[in-house]
């Protein structure tokens, strides 16, 4: 993995609301972007889902790191909090452990384009309540969970 700044910027997204894009062509195994927010325990991610979900909150911020650690987006985030899923995608998620910090990265594992957007495959376990993917990719699965 190669870090170099990339410049990005959120627009509308075919996929869902808002989303992720390249305003410059990305290498394969440059780092994107890391995933910025609030880490936190199992506990408090469980509750504050229920909260989000009652606030009316649509789109879901709380990335896992681990069995009992959490990045929330949802009000401390950067731009990362705008990628979208894509079962095709451009890009990959890796948790790294930066001076015993776990650290979420996103890398690119496709050449990016200019303008294309940034995806990464959410890879959320299988669920009865089921989300449907919008991703459009010809290998899409149906559903993010
Ligand atoms: C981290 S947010 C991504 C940014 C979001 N599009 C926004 O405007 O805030 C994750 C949420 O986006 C939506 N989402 C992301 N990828 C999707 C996909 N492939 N199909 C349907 N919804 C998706 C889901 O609601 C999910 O909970
Ligand atoms: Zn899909």
């Amino acid at each position: 993995m190669r870090s170099r700044k990339n410049r990005l910027r959120f627009a509308r997204s075919k996929i869902h609301d808002w989303g992720l894009f390249a305003l410059e062509p990305i290498a394969v195994d440059d780092i994107v972007i890391e995933y910025i927010g609030e880490q936190i325990r199992q506990k408090v991610a469980d509750h504050r889902e229920k909260i989000y979900e009652k606030s009316g909150i649509g789109s879901s911020y709380l990335f896992r790191i681990d069995d009992d650690n959490i990045i929330d987006a949802t009000k401390a985030g950067n731009l990362a909090r705008f990628i979208n899923h894509c079962c095709d995608p451009n890009c990959n998620a890796k948790i790294i452990t930066v001076d015993g910090q776990k650290k979420i990265v996103i890398y690119a594992n496709k050449p990016v384009a200019e303008g294309e957007e940034v995806t990464y495959d959410y890879k959320f376990p299988i669920e009865e309540d089921k989300i449907p993917c919008l991703c459009g990719a010809t290998a899409c699965r149906g559903f993010l969970n």
